[in-house]
């Protein structure tokens, strides 16, 4: 049984496969000719967590495919009252034919690929956000023709995405930098993936010294979902790790901006580079609907 349940699980190969499906199915899409690869099928979307694109694009992508999507609120269900995860999971299985789950610990994803029996697809954790990154990943393709020799900056929190995006772009052949404050680093398993490629990962602390050269720079909010308290305490440790223009003029001058969304314009990434490219940023958002359903037919047809 494949899951979706961080990149880190995925070969190069499985990337590559759902880059080019979802490639196909945006163009048989947009050309009238999309066929209903996931007829009859059934995906259960649990949401511990806020969401806009995850929740809508799943749920038109399997109505695109031919299926249903059911919306699981954590708090609806007897999981927010304790049921526990392997129960669900065993549950679950029994009616539906995927799950994609968004939620806080990683482990409860892998809970209930453990004990279910059905595809399990991660719709963000506090660990990873892989859905988005191959969505991201899609979107510089389709702009450069290409991901392998392409150089990637993240700027700002060593969080879920910078974990993503660390793996999908090491594994998709592009080299990348990171910026982040002191203890605000990217997740130790992700730390010890990336030493095994070498100079294809540098981490500074300076976020002018990761934009160097690159062709895509990359930035997300500095509190996330789960971390509002510490919002005030964040924005003092990320001062200065904010995309503006200056920071900007080090990059390639044809270097794409991406920011899964939502932003928070005048923290890390100002209004003016955010609106210069709000063409890819919105294009980026777009291909969560196309990357997601290459990822569900690639795991439930
Ligand atoms: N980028 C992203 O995952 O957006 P939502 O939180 O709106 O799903
Ligand atoms: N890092 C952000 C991403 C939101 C899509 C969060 O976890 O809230």
């Amino acid at each position: 049984m494949k899951h979706l349940l961080k990149l880190l699980d995925w070969t190069s190969e499985d990337i590559n496969e759902v880059l080019n499906l979802a490639d196909q199915l945006k163009y048989e899409q947009k050309h009238g000719i999309a066929k209903k690869y996931l007829e009859n099928k059934t995906l259960g979307m649990i949401f511990q967590k806020a969401s806009t694109r995850t929740r809508v694009s799943f749920e038109v992508g399997m109505f695109q495919l031919g299926g249903k999507a059911l919306f699981l609120s954590g708090n609806d269900m007897q999981i927010g009252r304790g049921e526990p995860v392997e129960d669900t999971a065993r549950v679950l299985s029994r009616y539906l034919d995927g799950i994609m789950i968004r939620t806080f610990e990683q482990k409860e994803v892998e809970a209930l690929a453990e004990y279910g029996s059905i595809p399990i697809i991660n719709g963000l954790t506090d660990f990873c956000h892989p859905c988005q990154v191959l969505a991201d990943l899609m979107t510089v393709r389709e702009r450069k023709g290409r991901l392998d020799g392409l150089k990637m900056s993240f700027i700002g929190d060593g969080n879920n995405m910078m974990n993503s995006l660390i793996v999908g772009a090491l594994k998709s052949g592009m080299s990348i930098s990171v910026a982040c404050p002191e203890n605000y680093e990217p997740d130790s398993t992700v730390l010890d993936f990336a030493k095994e490629y070498g100079d294809k990962f540098k981490m500074f602390r300076n976020p002018k010294d990761a934009v160097v050269d690159s062709d895509v720079v990359i930035t997300d909010v500095w509190a996330s979902m789960g971390q509002e308290e510490e919002a005030q305490q964040r924005k003092e440790a990320f001062e200065g790790y904010q995309i503006n223009d200056e920071l900007m003029s080090l990059a390639k001058s044809d270097a794409l901006v991406l920011h899964c969304l939502p932003a928070h314009r005048g923290e890390e990434i100002t209004a003016e580079v955010f609106e210069s490219h709000a063409d890819e940023i919105f294009e980026e958002a777009e291909n969560r609907l196309h990357a997601q359903k290459a990822v569900m037919v690639y795991l439930m047809r």
